[in-house]
């Protein structure tokens, strides 16, 4: 042992002397890179696809040690750095790694980050690797096992596995037990559900400093730990975990070394304990969305004593008592969100006297008052406010005035019922969001043109009043729902200059008039473009073809005549066109079946539209509201099995995308149970329907109609249909509302009809129908308008009486479908279907590495500031990641900044 440290001491001196030597004439004597590990970095290149030439300066002419991502040992040339992570999603690695890497003994530094090597495993031979301290593989798109002898790696001194997605899994953690020089360890995202003792393993680790295992299925937080060793532990995340349990004691006894602690989103639940006053360390405590309850212990106080904590997030739980009383105690805080909670009090001037370096205020959505004068100065100066629904009106909040830096503000909801003053409008270049909806606002709005900073404004469900106002081409969401704006739009051309950002424009619910301008040519950002109950006329302009990006497009309620523009062929992205209630006219079902794929919401109703309702519709998986009703269609009902509504199964699993703000923007207008009623978020979520009613549609119902076992309503009233009702609708078990009258159908109501518990209304009246009505379950609650004017149909409701003969109908009508040829297409259909695109996109985006997932899957930046939530059942990681903000997420996988301060953006 001596004699080897002996031995390396010389050597050591020997360089060094050489290293002296070399100062002076460097260029000749620079220990070139080591032939056997040159040839080794070009095997390694070798195996790698490069997308671009990101290793371009990979060439045996150049000494390795020069080239981009190598570094070598100054005094012995091994190369000792291999840094290839890469800086843009159009430069990535992919391929293979090549085994030639185990030729790089002396490796020290190993980072292969935000590549994409398709779900390749890691390597195992990675753990013979044996001089290893830094090892990033975070974001590459590894799949399966993570080797376990990485527990060889004994001088490991960071390790980082994040955001490989679910596939990533580690079977144990006992191999960290050889770790002992591990410093940080980040696991985000990689699946540890069956790493029973993942607490013990840590637990093991002394210098450990940093652990984050985020989103990592565990599922087990253990209540008692004997002793807890990592006593050098700064900063821990176990967020996004599902513990469902109480926190336990052990972390606060960690409390005299962690600065930063996140259990966000674990399902906790019960108090937060009062022993977190121990953790006198703190400077930023993330507790928020989990199930906590109780007050917010007043042993926090401990911390003003110390001064330390900074950063406290408790939002989205359901903690309750008065957060006035808690407030004494957090002055000096940066940071504060208890939004989401059922906190209670009156917060007045004299609350908030001591918090003066208060940045960030955040309490939204409590039982709370903020009642300050209007002279009022705040002691601080912040950065981010959020009063959405604490009661701060009705006059405006004239203290805003004083706060200078605000980049974020949102005043939405807060019963403020005022006229905004002129100083609002222009007090603040700095705000990039700004929520005012919801209120009972007045006044013009002024031109926006020059706030360049302005990327969010809601202004929706007030009372302003005047022209469509002017603003900046850097503007991404705008929303004006809901108000008295008036007059032409034209100048939005001014706008959708080159370099726009416009993602969401939302002017539904006023009175604009004229005619849409004819400039969608630099659209190319824009999502969701809400024009809807309007005084819009003149033709839909061709340009509009151009918003490839478009996801929901709603003209509906407007004057719009003449044909849709084929163009809108272009947009395959829409999952929600709404022309309903138009003067449009045209074959326009022609092309929209071949084009518009991922359609998931059609309302084509009172137009003038002609043709046949071609088969092509049925090619729409993902379709959930059909509403082509008072129209010109004519021809069948197509022969399919309309797979969208069929395939998620039987309670129907329909997913709206949510706009929150106001009821039109919302999107779907549901006809069920007769009568019209708006559908705000939650409540659409699991129907799905289709109106064809009042058109001029002939022959029979398909009987293919009754695979749609989700559909919670079918209207083919108003029709010429003929011919029986399907047999076997029984099937149709979710069916709340079948109206089928003013047709010419004939035979026997269906006697599977006794399955549909859920039917509300059923109405057949109009018809050729024959028989008895059948006198069970919900048959009794209709009453005899469901039924008139069949002169054959007897039984109560109806007065007629029937005769033994009419029992049973008519004997010539066995109630058989006759067409039979196109009974195979169904099945075909419905085999061949699979989990909806979106989903599966969203979901395999999980799993990829991450340039593929946020660059090309969350579509482009404006995503992330749509709020568009997509409610569903599907599994948690996909829920959870796009109704949490997707923004937050993906700052967690890309990298943890552990003191930065929550704000919106
Ligand atoms: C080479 O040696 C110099 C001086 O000792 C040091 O500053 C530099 O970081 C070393 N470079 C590498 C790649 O090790
Ligand atoms: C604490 O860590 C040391 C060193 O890793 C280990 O030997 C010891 O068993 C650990 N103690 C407990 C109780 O886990
Ligand atoms: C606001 O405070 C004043 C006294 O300071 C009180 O009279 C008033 O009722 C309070 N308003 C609300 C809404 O609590
Ligand atoms: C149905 O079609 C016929 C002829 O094709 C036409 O005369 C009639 O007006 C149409 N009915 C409706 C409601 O459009
Ligand atoms: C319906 O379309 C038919 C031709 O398909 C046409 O003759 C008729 O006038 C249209 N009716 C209405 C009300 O537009
Ligand atoms: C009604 O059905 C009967 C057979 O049940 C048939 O004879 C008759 O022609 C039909 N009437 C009409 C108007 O379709
Ligand atoms: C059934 O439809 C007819 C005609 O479409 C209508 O007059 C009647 O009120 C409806 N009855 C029910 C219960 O909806
Ligand atoms: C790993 O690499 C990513 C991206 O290159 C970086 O954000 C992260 O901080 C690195 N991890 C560690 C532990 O240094």
């Amino acid at each position: 042992m001596i004699m080897m440290m002996k031995g390396s001491k010389v050597i050591h001196i020997l360089f060094y002397f050489i290293g002296l030597y070399c100062m002076k004439i460097t260029l000749i004597c620079a220990v070139p890179c080591m032939d056997s590990e040159q040839q080794a970095l070009l095997k390694l290149k070798e195996g790698f696809k490069s997308a671009s030439d990101s290793l371009s300066s990979w060439t045996a002419k150049e000494d390795c040690c020069k080239w981009r991502g190598v570094g070598c040992d100054n005094a012995t040339g091994h190369v000792t750095i291999l840094d290839l992570h890469s800086q843009d999603p159009f430069n990535i690695l992919q391929g293979e790694i090549s085994h030639s890497l185990l030729d790089l003994r002396y490796l020290r530094y190993l980072d292969l980050s935000h590549n994409n090597f398709h779900q390749i495993q890691i390597p195992e031979y990675i753990g013979s690797l044996q001089y290893i301290e830094y090892l990033n593989l975070s974001n590459a798109n590894f799949r399966g096992t993570v080797p376990n002898n990485l527990g060889n790696l004994s001088h490991l001194e960071s390790l980082d596995l994040t955001g490989n997605g679910f596939s990533l899994r580690v079977e144990n953690l006992n191999w960290l037990y050889h770790l002992s020089s591990l410093k940080v360890l980040k696991l985000g995202g990689v699946d540890l559900s069956n790493a029973e003792g993942w607490l013990d393993a840590v637990n093991m680790l002394p210098s450990l400093v940093e652990l984050r295992l985020f989103f990592c299925k565990l599922h087990k937080l253990y209540q008692n730990l004997h002793y807890v060793n990592f006593t050098s532990l700064k900063f821990l995340d176990l967020s996004y975990n599902n513990f469902s349990s109480t926190i336990p004691d052990w972390l606060s006894e960690i409390g005299h070394s962690v600065v930063y602690l996140n259990l966000s989103k674990c399902q906790l639940q019960s108090m937060i304990p009062d022993a977190f006053g121990n953790l006198t360390s703190l400077i930023s405590l993330d507790l928020s969305e989990n199930n906590l309850e109780g007050p917010i212990p007043l042993t926090l106080s401990l911390f003003n004593k110390s001064s330390s904590l900074r950063e406290l997030y408790l939002s989205n739980n359901r903690l309750n008592g008065s957060l006035v009383q808690s407030l004494a105690q957090l002055s000096q805080l940066v940071a504060l969100d208890v939004a989401g909670n059922d906190l209670e009090g009156n917060i007045t001037e004299a609350h908030l006297i001591k918090f003066s370096s208060l940045q960030v205020l955040v309490l939204s959505s409590n039982r709370l008052v903020l009642n300050v004068s209007s002279s009022w100065i705040p002691p601080f100066q912040l950065e981010t406010l959020d009063l959405r629904s604490c009661l701060v009106g009705p006059k405006f909040p004239h203290w805003l005035r004083s706060q200078k830096n605000l980049s974020s503000i949102d005043i939405s909801n807060a019963t403020i019922a005022d006229v905004v003053p002129d100083w609002f409008w222009n007090f603040s270049s700095k705000v990039k969001y700004m929520n005012l909806s919801s209120n009972e606002l007045e006044g013009y709005v002024p031109d926006f043109s020059s706030q360049l900073q302005l990327s969010q404004l809601d202004l929706g469900n007030n009372s302003f009043r005047g022209p469509l106002p002017r603003f900046s081409a850097n503007l991404r969401i705008l929303i004006l729902a809901d108000n008295i704006f008036s007059g032409p739009i034209s100048h939005l051309c001014g706008i959708l200059s080159i370099n726009n950002s416009l993602s969401y424009l939302d002017l539904s619910s006023n009175f604009i008039s004229g005619e849409i301008p004819d400039c969608w040519q630099y659209g190319h950002n824009l999502v969701i473009l809400n024009f809807a109950y309007n005084n819009l006329s003149g033709q839909i302009p061709n340009s509009i073809g151009q918003l490839i990006n478009l996801i929901t497009l709603r003209l509906d309620y407007n004057i719009l005549s003449g044909e849709v523009p084929s163009s809108l062929k272009n947009c395959i992205d829409l999952r929600v066109l709404g022309l309903s209630n138009n003067r449009l006219l045209g074959d326009v079902l022609a092309w929209i079946g071949e084009n518009l794929q991922n359609l998931m919401i059609l309302e084509l109703r009172s137009n003038a539209f002609t043709g046949r309702i071609p088969k092509l519709l049925c090619q729409l998986k993902n379709l959930r509201i059909l509403d082509l009703a008072s129209n010109n269609l004519s021809g069948t009902i197509p022969h399919c099995a309309y797979a969208g509504m069929n395939s998620l199964g039987g309670t129907g699993t329909l997913s709206i995308i949510y706009y929150p703000y106001t009821t039109y923007s919302v999107g779907v207008i549901l006809r069920v149970k007769s009568s019209e009623h708006f559908c705000r978020g939650l409540i659409c979520a699991y129907n799905s329907q289709i109106d064809l009613s009042s058109n001029n549609l002939t022959g029979m119902i398909p009987e293919e109609v009754t695979s749609l076992v989700g559909l919670l309503s079918l209207n083919l009233s108003r029709n010429h249909l003929v011919g029986p009702i399907p047999p076997n609708i029984g099937e149709m078990t979710e069916l709340e509302s079948l109206d089928l009258s003013r047709n010419h159908l004939s035979c026997t109501i269906p006697a599977s009809m006794i399955n549909m518990t859920f039917l509300e209304v059923f109405n057949v009246s109009y018809n050729n129908l024959s028989g008895e009505i059948p006198n069970f379950g919900q048959f009794s609650t209709f009453m005899n308008s469901s039924y008139i004017e069949n002169p054959q149909l007897c039984g109560s409701p109806l007065l007629k009486i029937c005769s033994i003969d009419e029992s049973f109908g008519d004997p010539h009508c066995n109630n058989e479908n006759g067409d039979e040829e196109n009974q195979g297409i169904q099945k075909e259909e419905q085999d061949g279907f699979e989990i909806p695109s979106f989903y599966l996109s969203m979901g395999l985006g999980f799993i990829t590495g991450f340039w593929v997932f946020w660059g090309s899957l969350l579509l482009n930046r404006s995503w992330r500031h749509t709020y568009i939530r997509f409610l569903d059942n599907m599994n948690d990681k996909i829920y959870v990641m796009v109704a949490v903000g997707a923004t937050k997420l993906r700052r967690k996988f890309q990298s943890q900044q552990p003191l930065e301060v929550k704000g919106r953006q």
